[in-house]
């Protein structure tokens, strides 16, 4: 068939041919030229070319919605000369949840407040724990003595709790403003001024509860008090620092591996036999590229291992604040503890077993 017609185009005359063809042109010409001049007009009149029944459907909806949007126009400024408050609760019920979606919602919310919760109890739990016991505990490197005080209270009594600070009463009653610079250990200028202003009543309620308070303790020398040597069943210092200022990053590393290290050495000769340390350390940097476990590893000798691993829990000691090294800032000092409950760890070290022989060498040195 197709074959056929093929055959008769071919037959048919030339010029008739070009004739239809041109026509057929021209038609399609007049039709493009007649649909573009109504999208025109259609633009201009969006109403033009419909039917007279379907121009008043729609001119009758337009009418329903531009006074209901005035409605909800006239509520808006309402709300406007009320409260802030109000205004918001208008604008967001219009976004508002339907009734099912929202219960959804707030389940969803408070399995998750629940989960949260949970978890929260379990963190107190866990870091509590570490200090259930009725032996010794040595704290280094207090601040303002805020964590002595929670852990008094939270263990019923300062008994066996000796919580030091690297600073002197001078230095801790001193105002706050008279930062004077010193020259410390590890070559670095401590800045070491009116550094703690809550210090001296903190340390006074500690005392209360049955606890001891030491000053000018330095970590890195426990060992030379006498008294403290094979004396403690945990040594404990939160966030070491030395809060030097140093701007160049591999030697300020370099200066907190070094303080660690004599911390270290120092601290397990003052350990009883079933002795630990504990170092509280924030997450991220500088403070990995610390290698706390490696450099405590090292430091003993391969005596003092890595036990365990535990959130710090900022809720478990209540009343704690945390402090820098430079001293209270009106400005940073509330943003501290937020930034602990983003994420800190207690790094737990315990004697290895059967290395008698290598704590011994260390002792030695
Ligand atoms: C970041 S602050 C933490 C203070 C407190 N532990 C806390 O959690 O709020 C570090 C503390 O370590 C102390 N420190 C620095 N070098 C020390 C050293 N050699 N011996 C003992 N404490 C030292 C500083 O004086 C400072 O109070």
């Amino acid at each position: 068939m197709a074959h056929k017609l093929l055959k008769g185009v071919r037959s048919a005359k030339k010029s008739s041919l070009k004739k239809q063809f041109k026509q057929d042109k021209e038609k399609k010409r007049q039709k493009a030229a007649q649909k573009a001049k109504r999208e025109e007009e259609r633009d201009e009149n969006p109403l033009a070319g419909l039917k007279k029944w379907q121009k008043k459907a729609i001119r009758q909806e337009a009418a329903a919605q531009a006074a209901a949007a005035a409605q909800a126009a006239a509520g808006l400024a309402k709300a406007k000369v009320t409260t802030k408050r109000a205004r918001a609760k208008v604008e967001s019920a219009a976004e508002a949840p339907s009734p099912g979606q929202s219960s959804q919602r707030s389940q969803k919310e408070k399995k998750l407040a629940k989960k949260e919760a949970r978890q929260q109890a379990h963190q107190q739990r866990q870091h509590r724990e570490l200090y259930a016991g009725s032996g010794r505990v040595l704290l280094v490197g207090e601040g303002n003595f805020s964590f002595a005080r929670a852990l008094c209270e939270v263990r019923g009594s300062g008994d066996g709790i000796y919580a030091s600070a690297f600073d002197g009463e001078a230095t801790l009653k001193r105002s706050l403003g008279s930062v004077r610079r010193k020259n410390a250990a590890y070559g670095t200028g401590l800045q070491n001024g009116g550094k703690y202003p809550d210090a001296v009543e903190l340390q006074k309620q500690v005392e209360e509860k049955g606890g001891t308070t030491l000053l000018n303790v330095d970590a890195t020398k426990l060992h030379k008090v006498r008294e403290f040597r094979d004396a403690f069943s945990i040594i404990l210092w939160n966030f070491p620092h030395l809060g030097a200022g140093e701007k160049d990053v591999e030697k300020n590393n370099d200066l907190h591996r070094k303080l660690l290290s004599a911390f270290f050495m120092s601290a397990l000769r003052c350990l009883d036999e079933q002795g630990t340390v504990h170092v509280a350390m924030k997450e991220g940097e500088p403070y990995k590229s610390w290698k706390i476990v490696q450099l405590a590893k090292v430091s003993t000798d391969g005596v003092l291992q890595l036990q365990k691993v535990v959130p710090f829990s900022l809720s478990a000691w209540p009343g704690y604040e945390h402090r820098r090294t430079r001293g209270f800032n009106e400005r940073f000092s509330k943003k501290d503890n937020e930034e602990l409950a983003k994420g800190a760890k207690v790094y737990v070290f315990a004697r290895s077993q059967g290395n008698a022989e290598a704590e011994q060498d260390a002792e030695d040195e």
